[in-house]
């Protein structure tokens, strides 16, 4: 009987091992509340960051995520403290113990207007948001801003009719309503300063000549036949004819 000849069988040679990666530093973590139910979170989240870190899809109430669109307002309790509080979810860091909740949007009168009906001073307020004249001045409005707008005075301005001082004071305004759910005199504050900025930007603000004179143009049709052109450019032309354009 023939032995089976033995195969030396060659050694595949092995892959080298991949050397490990110095592992990341266990996140540290902390407990808030979300629509009432506790997760563990990381201590160094956003309340957004938290909320999808928990496994949420955030479907309204984000837009920009950096501060700016005002879609995130977030009213939130911390234990022990009798105080309610508001933030941007998408710029407010969690802190232990969070209880919060998301406002994607917030219920509010809006009045339709035409501007060329309306004129720059007190009255315009009167006929449209007749409640400003509700306000205690308490206050509450301003700390719950969380662009730190300087809320009651901007209303106060407008009780004045004073508008250049509404648009001034509003002008950073995000609407993202936390004043509005706040107020004692259920005054929607961002309407009334957008109301102001419209009335400044019809009546009050400087004309600019330039600008007027390129309008007067645009109706007379200057630049149609450019316009025409363009319209029928490829994306890659009108990608060099971008680049290429005279700039200050
Ligand atoms: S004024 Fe009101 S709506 Fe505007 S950013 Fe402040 S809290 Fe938000
Ligand atoms: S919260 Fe309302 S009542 Fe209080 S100061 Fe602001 S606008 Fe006035
Ligand atoms: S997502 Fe835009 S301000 Fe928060």
């Amino acid at each position: 009987m023939m032995a089976k000849k033995k195969v030396a069988l060659k050694k595949k040679a092995r892959p080298e091992k991949a050397k490990p990666e110095p592992s990341e530093p266990p996140k540290k973590m902390t407990t808030v509340f979300i629509m009432g139910k506790a997760h563990q979170v990381p201590d160094d989240a956003t309340i957004m960051g938290a909320i999808e870190y928990a496994g949420y899809q955030i479907k309204r109430g984000a837009g920009c995520r950096e501060g700016f669109c005002g879609a995130c307002a977030t009213v939130y309790r911390m234990p022990g403290d009798y105080k309610i509080y508001t933030g941007l979810a998408c710029t407010t860091l969690v802190q232990e113990g969070m209880w919060l909740s998301q406002l994607p949007v917030i219920p509010a009168q809006k009045p339709i207007y035409e501007i060329e009906k309306l004129e720059p001073n007190v009255t315009a307020f009167q006929k449209l948001y007749p409640e400003i004249f509700r306000c205690v001045a308490c206050n509450t409005c301003t700390k719950a801003c969380p662009q730190s707008l300087e809320v009651m005075d901007y209303i106060q301005a407008a009780i004045r009719g004073d508008i250049e001082k509404v648009m001034d004071l509003s002008f950073d305004c995000l609407c993202c309503g936390l004043c509005a759910i706040r107020c004692p005199a259920e005054i929607v504050h961002y309407n009334v300063g957008l109301l102001a900025k419209r009335l400044y930007g019809r009546y009050l603000s400087k004309k600019s000549p330039e600008l007027e004179e390129r309008l007067r143009e645009v109706k007379a049709k200057k630049f149609d036949k450019e316009y025409a052109k363009l319209m029928k450019m490829k994306k890659d032309e009108l990608e060099k004819l971008y680049y290429a354009r005279d700039t200050e």
